[in-house]
Order: structure tokens, then sequence, then C-alpha cells
């Protein structure tokens, strides 16, 4: 499957995350799976971007499965014999069950309506086992109210410039990213990014009608108790 999302953002991904420790936010997924007391081989990652968290957890796990709908993305990962799958989260395509399936970085707030949060999560019943656990986490609102005065930056990378744009509507809880990028070539393109800022609760009661329940909901980064006003939080979700 083909899609244009993070076309050309692909290229300046790793750039524009240069100041994400992925190797604490790693530790911390690990952390959650030891706490969880899941035992598993093989994980699932959905909407892994450029893959760049799966390097830490090569030696944890014999069997990794790396999912993103950008396929410019998933082009940019170095996962060697990785499993790598093209597809949309709303339409996973996988017939077996997986025992850890996660996701990280506001991925799910890619979500746009409540309606494809609901077909999302119960996806995800689908395709986990009994005693499995999913985990993500989810920007809130304060997180984008925080962060818009430095995500309006420009750089330069590889010989490709760029401009980012953010503007958070809180009338619509959606959060616009606007590229615009130079191309080495000097041809210039333009990409928008759109992020749903669900409600705290939201989330609640569509995992709860999903078939799922919420196990914990922690402060992101921590294991202390969430709340709306938390930045960003951490979902451990379970069958019921
Ligand atoms: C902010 S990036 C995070 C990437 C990665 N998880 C990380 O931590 O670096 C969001 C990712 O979500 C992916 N994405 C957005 N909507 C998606 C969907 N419906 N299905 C699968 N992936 C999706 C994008 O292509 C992008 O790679």
């Amino acid at each position: 499957m083909l899609n244009d999302l993070y076309k050309y953002t692909s290229l300046i991904y790793s750039h524009l995350m240069r100041k994400i420790d992925y190797s604490d936010w790693a530790q911390y997924l690990s952390d959650i799976f030891d706490y969880t007391n899941v035992k598993t081989d093989t994980i699932l990652e959905l909407a892994c971007g450029n893959g760049t968290l799966f390097n830490h957890f090569k030696r944890k796990f014999e069997v990794i499965i790396l999912s993103d709908i950008s396929f410019c993305m998933l082009k940019q990962s170095e996962s060697g014999k990785t499993n790598l799958v093209c597809c949309d989260m709303l339409k996973l395509p996988f017939h077996r069950k997986f025992n850890v399936v996660y996701s990280t970085f506001d991925s799910i707030n890619y979500i746009m309506n409540e309606k494809d949060l609901g077909k999302f999560f119960r996806g995800i019943k689908r395709i986990i086992g009994d005693e499995a656990i999913m985990t993500f986490d989810v920007s809130l609102e304060k997180n984008s109210i925080k962060n818009l005065k430095h995500l309006n930056r420009k750089g330069k990378f590889k010989g490709i410039r760029y401009t980012q744009e953010s503007d958070y509507r809180a009338s619509q809880r959606i959060h616009y990213n606007h590229f615009t990028i130079m191309l080495p070539d000097g041809s210039i393109v333009k990409e928008t990014h759109k992020q749903k800022i669900f409600d705290f609760f939201t989330y609640f009661e569509v995992i709860e009608k999903s078939g799922l329940f919420v196990q914990d909901c922690f402060d992101a980064f921590s294991f202390e108790d969430a709340d709306p006003e938390s930045e960003r939080v951490q979902f451990i979700l379970r069958k019921q």
C-alpha cells in the first residue's frame, strides 16, 4: 500500500527527532513489558516510522514486526532482516495473535475521529491473545499548547531546507504541523500532518466499548497514574 504520509518529512525525520532519546523510551517500554509480566518472543510495532526504537529491542525479542502506513518512512529504516509491513493501523492485515503490540510517539494521535479510534481498538482486540497487552502513548492538549513554540522552527539536513509551522486549533482539537521543504534540486514541496488531540476520557470510553480495558494509564515515562492535565499518557490495555 502506498501512502503519501511522511513522503518528504521521512527524509528529515531523524533530524527532526534528534533530541528524542529513543534508548530511554525503549527502556521505559521494556520496564512496562516487565511490569505486565507478559511473555513473548514476538512483538508488533504499529506506526513505527523509520523504526528507530526497534534497534533497542533487537536483543530482547526474537521476532520483531515493524509496520507503518508510510512506505517512505519504512524505507528509511535500518532494520535489516526485520519484518517490515506497510499497512494502515486501521486495517491490520495480520491473521495471527500477538502477545505484545505497541506504538510510540503520538502515532495514535493520527487517528482523526472517534469512529476510527473504535475501529482501531477493535482491530487490536482481534490480533491479540487472551494474555496479551497493547501499549501506546498519546499526546494531550497540554502538550500541544506547551510545545507550540519550539515546533515552529526551520533547519537544514543533508542539503534539504525545511520550515515547520505548528498550530493547535483548540476548537477542532487538531494539532497541525505544516512543513515546507526545499529539496536539493531546488524544488519546493509541502506536507501537512494533522493529529487529533482527544479528551483524556474519550480514550477510556472508546476502549471500553471495543472489548478491551485499560489496565493502567500512566503519566508517560513514569508509573504514576495519569490525569487530564498530563502532557503525554501511556495506556496499557488488555482484552476484556
Ligand atoms: C510521529 S511519527 C512516530 C513514528 C515512530 N513511532 C517513532 O516513535 O519515531 C507517526 C507515525 O505514524 C504513522 N501513521 C500515521 N497514521 C497511520 C496509520 N493510519 N497507520 C499506520 N501508521 C500511521 C506515520 O506514517 C508516522 O510514521
